[in-house]
């Protein structure tokens, strides 16, 4: 490969290609019958057949267009040149949502992100359901179907739809709730819908004014907070911390401090 990183709508381009054989994948899959392959951190943290078959044809879709970048996702983990030797790197979540893709419930997306030296550039979710598709590239906005995406106008936090979403390990679960039992009062109501890369992409058109959570891994939140930042919403972790496992918070600059300033008051970040 030479030196010369390759402009994130180049990269844009390949991604959403190859997530809408990979949404496609999905859909024939969910239509011929789904079922648990196996758990992973927890009993309720499952994998179907269709995570796998699909985050494997996205990386061998990956490797014949690119075949010097890196890859990571969810359920293979690393793969291609040593850390740190490919500029590129793309990161998958084969299908975000899976408990909903189990069950049924039309919320659940392919997630795709493409990395330049370590910045998010170019990223696609799309819903297998529903065959809805957000992209993003840095500096070039945030769009669904052609049309450019602004978030929420709303600055008032009690007046704030605000998704958010729980991992799988008990323990986290319960303290995630006691967060969210305090929170609850202080804004319009709550969301958990079941997929963090979409709500994301739902904060970026105002669908929901804000979105925050714990536990996210970069698979999860890569392409969807790429969508909301270029939809002008400010994501970041606490106390300015860059989003991570910790906390994400996603939310309208008007919203951000308030909705900060209650979570880290009410240790959203804490606990297992
Ligand atoms: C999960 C979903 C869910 C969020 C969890 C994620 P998965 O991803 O995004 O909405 O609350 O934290 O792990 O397991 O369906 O890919
Ligand atoms: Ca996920
Ligand atoms: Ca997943």
């Amino acid at each position: 490969m030479d030196g010369s990183a390759p402009r994130p709508r180049e990269l844009l381009k390949i991604a959403v290609d190859v997530a809408r054989d990979a949404a496609a994948t999905a859909h024939r899959m969910r239509a011929e019958g789904v079922s648990v392959a196996a758990t992973k951190s927890t009993v309720t943290d499952v994998v179907t057949a269709a995570d796998r078959a699909v985050e494997r044809q996205v990386v061998d879709a990956l490797r014949r267009v690119r075949p010097h970048d890196a890859v990571f996702g969810e359920e293979y983990g690393a793969g291609g040149p040593e850390a740190g030797a490919a500029r590129v790197r793309w990161i998958v979540d084969p299908i975000d949502g899976t408990v909903n893709y189990l069950y049924g419930l039309p919320y659940c997306a392919v997630s795709l992100a493409a990395e330049v030296d370590g910045e998010v550039v170019a990223g696609v979710v799309r819903n297998v359901a529903t065959g809805e598709e957000w992209t993003a590239t840095a500096g070039g906005g945030a769009y669904r179907g052609g049309e450019r995406l602004r978030c929420s106008g709303e600055t008032d936090l009690s007046q704030a739809l605000v998704g958010t979403g729980f991992g799988y390990d008990p323990g986290r679960r319960a303290h995630q709730a006691r967060v969210l039992a305090e929170l609850i009062p202080h804004v319009r109501d709550i969301r958990r819908q079941g997929a963090a890369a979409l709500d994301l992409c739902l904060a970026a058109e105002g669908r929901l004014d804000a979105y925050y959570e714990k536990g996210l891994a970069a698979w999860d939140h890569a392409a969807g907070a790429l969508v909301a930042a270029e939809a002008g919403l400010r994501v970041a972790g606490l106390g300015g911390l860059p989003p991570g496992p910790d906390l994400l918070i996603a939310a309208p600059p008007a919203l951000f401090q308030p909705l900060h300033d209650r979570l880290a008051a009410l240790d959203a970040s804490g606990g297992p």
